[in-house]
């Protein structure tokens, strides 16, 4: 009898990179994927907590999967991720029927796990944070289908900016062997990915071995070589450590897309420093400048944080004045929150939640704009779009052009995984629109 295991992900990129090992350990155990939990032998949730509002819709989730399994009391569940790890046992005190909790450097004992969970019927409970990442696992067939893939290059972080939970949850920074990342990227290729993004907390601060000077522009360099592989992207640079050698790849390697997502936080000094980022707006401002110059095309997209502890009116204005000055392609802003063990979560000087969300549409109407301004000027150039899919509205084709904005076309004869040329009709703030 077949037996269905059911992953739900929640999160960033790593946490769907992380999904993506475990579903190939459990194929490799003869289950089966399921899109939906209801008639699953096991349920995964892979969480996130970098927020409250994260953490709360995967406890929702998590409680009604419980309840699931009091009607199917065979049913293994499962927690994995950034909750798992901050919250241990204690998850199982609070879910009692909770069969396994899988922090976020477990992932690869997940399949010595199982035997234990299924035949056992044990309750586990692991949460080393000082384990390395697995070695990939490269089943054949497993990501056929797809033209784009992550690879983690690296994991954890090191910076303990005084808002985040990631150090806490995701450990010390830890970088994968360049071998085994390039291993993985021809496996790949040879499935048909024609884009791969690399993923680590702060992939600038790659490097295999400590006082090596192979780091992350020495792996970009290798990468870049390899024969297939089409586009290439990383994901998140931290400002504090981007490099001249990092921005000068972007004038170097064709296949390095000209797009750097580059988390901003906030455009004050007092607040910079209060968030402990190493990095003053001045200095944030140099960086977009020299990108520029290096790839006036380049796409520049950002994370902003409204209501810090302590953000005075002035120093939300000079959050609002550089991004007018910056002119980000999009950037995803949200509103402080605070979390448990953080330096933030003890500082002075909370902001009303009111006065947080007034911030945060102002900043958000105030980009609505830029990106609308930067999108229009593209309308009647042509862009080479890599085709995903078909898009949700009938008879168009979606992709994004190597500057990762979303380009839906019309075209009736078009392949998954191919490269055109696309004209651009017509430019909104969330996608484009154009034809072969
Ligand atoms: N409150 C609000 N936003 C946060 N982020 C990280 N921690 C918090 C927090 N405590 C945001 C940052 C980060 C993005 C992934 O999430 O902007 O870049
Ligand atoms: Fe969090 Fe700062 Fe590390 Fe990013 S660099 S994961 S914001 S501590």
């Amino acid at each position: 009898m077949s037996r269905y295991f059911y992953i739900s992900t929640m999160g960033c990129q790593m946490n769907e990179y992380d999904s993506d090992y475990l579903a190939q350990v459990l194929v490799n155990a003869n289950y089966l994927p399921m899109d939906t939990p209801d008639n699953a032998d096991i349920i995964l949730i892979n969480t996130c907590t970098v927020r409250a509002k994260a953490e709360q819709k995967a406890l929702s989730l998590l409680g009604r999967m419980i309840s699931l399994k009091r009607r199917k009391p065979d049913l293994v569940v499962g927690i994995a991720g950034c909750i798992a790890q901050q919250e241990g046992a204690h998850l199982i005190e609070r879910f009692p029927e909770l069969d396994l909790v899988l922090g976020t450097r477990e992932i690869g004992n997940i399949e010595a796990l199982l035997e234990r969970l299924v035949s056992n019927r044990e309750k586990i409970v692991a949460t080393d944070i000082d384990l390395r990442p697995p070695s990939p696992i490269c089943k054949d067939g497993y990501f056929r289908g797809r033209v784009k893939s992550y690879i983690s290059i690296m994991e954890g972080c090191d910076n303990f900016c005084s808002y985040c939970i990631v150090p806490y949850v995701r450990g010390r920074e830890v970088s994968r062997p360049p071998d085994e990342i390039l291993r993985e990227t021809q496996h790949l290729i040879s499935q048909g990915v024609k884009e791969v993004t690399l993923l680590g907390q702060n992939v600038n601060s790659y490097v295999w071995r400590t006082g090596d000077t192979f780091n992350f522009p020495s792996l970009l360099r290798e990468l870049s070589q390899l024969h297939g592989l089409a586009r290439i992207r990383f994901t998140t640079s931290h400002p504090k450590d981007l490099s001249d050698d990092l921005i000068s790849c972007f004038g170097e390697l064709e296949n390095l897309c000209p797009h750097i997502h580059l988390p901003l936080q906030a455009g004050s000094n007092k607040i910079l420093d209060l968030m402990n980022r190493g990095y003053s707006r001045e200095k944030y401002m140099e960086l977009v400048l020299k990108l520029r110059q290096v790839r006036p095309d380049v796409a520049i997209t950002s994370d902003v944080m409204v209501g810090f502890p302590q953000e005075s009116h002035e120093d939300f204005e000079l959050t609002l004045e550089l991004i007018r000055e910056i002119e980000f392609d999009s950037l995803y802003s949200f509103k402080y929150s605070d979390r448990k063990g953080t330096l933030a979560e003890k500082m002075v000087g909370k902001i009303p939640e009111a006065e947080k969300s007034s911030r945060l549409s102002q900043l958000q109407q105030l980009q609505k704009g830029i990106t609308l301004k930067r999108n229009k000027r593209l309308e009647g150039r042509e862009l080479e779009i890599l085709v995903e899919g078909a898009s949700k509205k009938g008879g168009q084709w979606t992709g994004r052009s190597t500057t990762n904005k979303i380009v839906n076309f019309t075209n009736n004869n078009c392949k998954l995984g191919e490269f055109v040329k696309v004209k651009i009709k017509r430019a909104f703030v969330n996608s484009l629109l154009g034809y072969i």
